[in-house]
C-alpha cells in the first residue's frame, strides 16, 4: 500500500517512481482519492525532476487504461486502425485532408479530435462550421463511419483517459503544462486509446508552437516515439515549421473552404501539401501499407486525382449528419462574413516575420475562437489569402483578407495584424516547412 505523500515526496527528492507507484497515483486521480493538491504537488515535482523512459512509459499506459481502449477486431476490418496527432498551429488543416486520404488508400482513421485551445484553432470547430455536422455520434454511427468511409473525425465523449481529464484541468491552473514528461502522458494516453495499429505525431516548431524552440520541440518528439512504442504502437513523428499559418487561411469555415479546394485540386497550398503528403507517406509505411517512399507518394498522389480522398471526405461529412454533397455545394454551403476587405500593406520590402501567437489570437478576438470555455464561435471569421513569408511587398499590396463580423472588430483585428507583422527592406530566409523526420 502506497501513501500518497510518499510517492510526492520520492519524486519532488528525484528519485524513480516504480510502474506500481504510478498506476498508484493515476488510479487515485481517475478516482478522486488524490486530492487537488497531491495532483498539483506531483506534477510540480514532475515538471521539476523529470521522468525517465519508463516512467513517461508506465504514466502513459496507466493515464490509457484509466478509462475505455477502442477495440476495432469486432468490425473486422481489412487495413491497419491509425492516426495523426499534431501539437497544434494556426491554419493546420492537415487533418481534414490526411483522414480521407489514409482512408482512401487502404487504412481506418477513428480520429478523437479537440477543440480551440488558445490562439491555436480545433478541428472539431472547424468541422462544426458544416450545417449538421456532428462531433458528438452514437458509437454505432461512428463505427459505422469508420468502417464505411474509412475516417471518422469526432470529439472525445467516450470516457476516454479521464485520468488525464483531471490532471491537465489541474495542469492548466498550476503552470504545469510545459512540462515534457506530462505532455507526453496526456496526449499518447488519449491516442492510445483509440487502439491503434500506429500512429504519427506532428511536432510544431516556431512563434505558434506549444514547445518553445526546436531543441525541446525535438526531445518530446524523440521521448513520445519512444513512450509510444514501449507501450506497443509503431509511431513516428515529423517536426514542423510554425513560423507562419500552415494553411492560406486562419477561421473554421475559411479552412474548410480550403480544405474543400484542396481535395478538388482547385487549389493547394505548398507547404500545407508537404507536410500532409509527408505524414500520409509515414503513415502509409509504419502501418505496412506500403513498403517505401515511391510507393506511398503514387498511393497518395492517385487517392488525390482520381477524387476517391475528396469522395471519403464527402462520405464522412454525410454520414455525421452534413450535406449529401459538401464538395459539390462547394463554397455556397457558408455564410459569408459581413465585412470582408484587405488589410494593405503599408510599406515595401520582404514579410519577414509574423507573430503566429498574436495572429492567432487575432482571429479568436474576431469571434473565431473561445476565450471562455462556454463561448459562442462565429465560424463566418477569419484570415485568408496570406502573402508568404519571404515574399517582395509592394506598399499597397493586399497582405490578408479580413473576414469580420462587423467594422470595428475589422479595425481592431487590422491593427493587432500591422503589429503581428513585420516587413523589413532585406530579404531574410524562411524556414523549410519540414524540419526533420524522427523514426527512432
Ligand atoms: N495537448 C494535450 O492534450 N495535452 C498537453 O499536455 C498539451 C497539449
Amino acid at each position: 500500500m502506497f501513501l500518497p505523500q510518499e510517492l510526492i515526496r520520492k519524486k519532488r527528492d528525484g528519485e524513480p517512481l516504480t510502474p506500481a507507484a504510478i498506476q498508484f497515483l493515476v488510479d487515485g486521480m481517475t478516482n478522486g482519492r488524490l486530492v487537488d493538491s497531491q495532483v498539483a504537488a506531483l506534477a510540480m515535482a514532475i515538471y521539476f525532476r523529470d521522468m525517465n523512459i519508463e516512467e513517461s512509459t508506465a504514466l502513459t499506459c496507466a493515464m490509457r487504461d484509466s478509462g475505455s481502449v477502442l477495440n476495432w477486431q469486432s468490425l473486422a476490418l481489412d487495413g491497419p486502425v491509425l492516426d495523426k496527432h499534431s501539437t497544434g498551429g494556426l491554419g493546420d488543416v492537415v487533418s481534414l485532408i490526411l483522414g480521407p486520404i489514409i482512408a482512401a488508400c487502404g487504412g481506418y482513421v477513428p480520429m478523437i479530435s479537440g477543440r480551440g485551445l488558445g490562439h491555436t484553432g480545433g478541428t472539431l470547430d472547424k468541422l462544426e462550421s458544416i450545417a449538421g455536422y456532428t462531433v458528438d455520434p452514437s458509437s454505432q454511427v461512428f463505427e459505422r463511419t469508420v468502417r464505411e468511409a474509412g475516417v471518422a473525425i469526432i470529439g472525445a465523449s467516450r470516457e476516454l483517459a479521464p485520468a488525464d481529464k483531471r490532471l491537465y484541468s489541474i495542469r492548466d491552473v498550476t503552470a504545469t503544462v510545459d512540462s515534457l514528461p506530462l505532455i507526453c502522458a496526456s496526449i499518447l494516453s488519449k491516442k492510445l486509446a483509440e487502439g491503434l495499429d500506429s500512429l504519427v505525431i506532428d511536432i510544431k516548431v516556431g512563434s505558434g508552437s506549444l514547445m518553445a524552440n526546436l531543441d525541446q520541440s525535438r526531445d518530446l518528439a524523440h521521448r513520445m516515439v519512444a513512450v509510444a512504442r514501449q507501450a506497443g504502437c509503431k509511431t513516428s513523428a515529423l517536426l514542423t515549421d510554425m513560423n507562419q499559418p500552415l494553411a492560406s487561411s486562419c477561421g473554421n469555415a475559411l479552412e474548410v473552404m480550403e480544405v474543400m479546394d484542396y481535395l478538388t485540386g482547385e487549389c493547394r497550398n505548398s507547404r500545407l501539401h508537404e507536410v500532409t503528403t509527408t505524414l500520409a507517406q509515414m503513415m502509409l509505411i509504419d502501418s505496412g501499407i506500403a513498403e517505401h517512399a515511391e510507393q506511398a507518394q503514387l498511393k497518395i498522389a492517385k487517392a488525390l486525382s482520381s477524387g476517391e480522398a475528396a469522395e471519403r471526405f464527402n462520405k464522412m461529412v454525410r454520414m455525421l449528419g452534413g450535406p449529401q454533397d459538401l464538395l459539390a455545394q462547394g463554397k455556397s454551403h457558408f455564410n459569408q462574413a459581413p465585412v470582408i476587405a484587405p488589410l494593405l500593406a503599408p510599406q515595401d520590402g520582404y514579410l519577414s516575420q509574423m507573430d503566429c501567437r498574436e495572429i492567432g489570437l487575432s482571429v479568436v478576438a474576431l469571434g473565431g475562437g473561445r476565450s471562455r470555455p462556454s463561448q459562442n464561435i462565429d465560424y463566418r471569421v477569419g484570415l485568408n489569402r496570406w502573402w508568404p513569408l519571404g515574399e517582395k511587398i509592394c506598399k499597397g499590396d493586399p497582405l490578408v483578407m479580413i473576414h469580420a463580423a462587423d467594422q470595428t472588430s475589422w479595425q481592431k483585428a487590422a491593427q493587432r495584424l500591422r503589429e503581428a507583422i513585420l516587413i523589413t527592406d532585406e530579404k531574410s530566409s524562411v524556414p523549410d516547412v519540414i524540419y526533420q523526420q524522427i523514426n527512432e
